[in-house]
């Protein structure tokens, strides 16, 4: 890790000065260490939604809101996305570094070896709903998974079983999300196959049948392996830093991802592709009139938001969101498919970057506004969307992780408050209430 004293911040209060240290990080990222200040001054910091505390030094990601820059271990998503598969950018978030072609050739078969699930974990499948959301399906077998592997759950594992920890749910997560899948449109499920690599695989487990093989289409290929690549990590977001509270109690692996799935189900959150076509698709039925809906964004009295428009890091276009919405083009023009939504889409960003309410607030496109357009031409359907979310970004929160506690200082994580309800009151007997 690279970061160094640079400084110190003075606080004053009441007559006291306090010395706080100012760190900066290996992109000249300046932070106040404020991590003796109760113990110094009986002072805590506020900051609601944690908008401007740093919670962990983090050599895994690197994010310039304002440029509009993203590098996994410092290698820009750019690249990333033109020439790396998501195996590949896997092992970088989590080893630190690209492998070589000896170790990715081992790393893919580890994930191929492990692809199997136990039995009976298929007959928790059955007992869901038939209309269950398959995000409360996948969290749900996610942590699951601890139950069928309890050689996996110690807190303080060893490098090796670490590893081993991390491929089981590396490939695991990509079957039991299809089975997820196939569950909720009522189809038997289909195993994964070693003649496959990652991506195939997953489309094999998506769309073949028991009765009937799916020919592997390229273009579907490349814009799955493209949309998870671009998902794979995005440093401290809600989902991770969840990962990385949860993880921090020393539960095991499988349980702090499993929470990690269900924070991103929101749609503040990666539920935003899902709820992205649901508002575009509200808008067609509506007549198409996206002014209507911009307008509501922009009232204050109406609590409506334009899905997949703001981000709390970047203040300028999501370098993600670039590579999404040219990837929509092509992906439609190649599978010959014609999607209005993507026009309106298209329509509606336009009107929005030419608003004064939007540009003063820095609100441009993000991920989830362009993804969903290519999922639908894939053929997955909407309430699956977040699921493909959370298959892409699982390397990421397993490399926090694993970098969490791996780190010899690592803390439970346990904020603080201040506390605005009733003093000390008297407990009333109920017939005196
Ligand atoms: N539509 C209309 N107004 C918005 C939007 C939006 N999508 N996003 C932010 N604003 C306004 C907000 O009303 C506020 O206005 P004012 O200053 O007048 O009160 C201002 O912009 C700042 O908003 P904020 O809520 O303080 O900003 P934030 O950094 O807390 O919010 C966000 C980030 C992603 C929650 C928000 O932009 C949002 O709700 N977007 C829609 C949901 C979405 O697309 N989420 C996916 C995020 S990207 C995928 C991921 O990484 O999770």
């Amino acid at each position: 890790m690279s970061y160094k004293v640079i400084d110190s911040a003075t606080l004053n209060y009441k007559d006291h000065n306090y010395s706080l240290p100012v760190v900066e990080g290996s992109e000249g990222e300046l932070a106040i260490d404020i991590s003796k200040l109760r113990s110094e001054s009986g002072l805590i910091t506020i900051d609601s939604g944690l908008a401007n505390t740093g919670t962990c030094f983090s050599d895994i990601t690197y994010i310039d809101g304002e440029k509009g820059i993203l590098r996994y271990r410092g290698i820009p998503i750019e690249e990333l996305a033109a020439k790396s598969t998501f195996v590949e950018v896997s092992y970088l978030l989590i080893y630190g570094r690209l492998p070589t072609a000896n170790e990715l050739a081992t790393f893919r078969h580890r994930i191929g070896h492990y692809a199997l699930i136990h039995e009976d974990m298929k007959n928790f499948f059955n007992q869901f709903h038939s209309n269950a959301h398959p995000m409360a399906i996948l969290s749900s077998m996610v942590c699951s998974l601890s139950a069928y592997h309890p050689e996996l759950l110690k807190p303080d594992q060893s490098p090796e079983e670490r590893d081993e920890t991390i491929t089981h749910l590396l490939s695991k997560v990509r079957v039991l999300s299809a089975f997820a899948y196939k569950r909720s449109i009522g189809q038997s499920f289909v195993y994964p196959n070693m003649k496959y690599d990652y991506i195939e695989n997953y489309i094999h487990m998506l769309f073949a049948t028991p009765i009937e093989e799916y020919v592997i289409n390229p273009v579907v290929k490349r814009a799955l392996e493209l949309l998870f690549i671009l998902h794979a990590d995005h440093e401290q977001n809600c989902s991770t830093s969840t990962v990385r509270m949860v993880g921090s109690t020393k539960t095991n692996l499988f349980a702090a991802v499993s929470a990690g799935i269900c924070a991103l189900w929101g749609t503040l959150h990666g539920g935003a592709n899902q709820a992205v076509i649901e508002m575009l698709e509200r808008m067609q039925r509506e007549g198409g009139d996206y002014r209507k809906f911009i307008e509501r964004a922009k009232d204050k009295n109406n609590p409506f938001r334009l899905m997949g428009f703001g981000h709390r890091v970047y203040k300028s276009y999501d370098p993600r969101a670039k590579i999404v919405k040219k990837a929509a083009d092509e992906v439609l023009e190649n599978l010959h498919c014609k999607d209005p939504l993507l026009d309106l889409a298209k329509e509606l960003e336009e009107a929005v970057m030419h608003d004064d309410f939007f540009i003063e607030r820095h609100l441009y496109p993000n991920v989830d506004f362009y993804s969903g357009i290519i999922y639908r031409a894939i053929g997955i359907p909407t309430n699956t969307f977040t699921v493909l979310f959370a298959l892409g970004r699982l390397p990421g929160w397993i490399a926090q992780w694993k970098e969490m506690v791996e780190d010899p200082h690592m803390k439970l994580c346990r904020p603080r408050q201040i506390y605005s309800g009733e003093t000390e009151r008297h407990y009333i007997p109920i017939e005196e209430r």
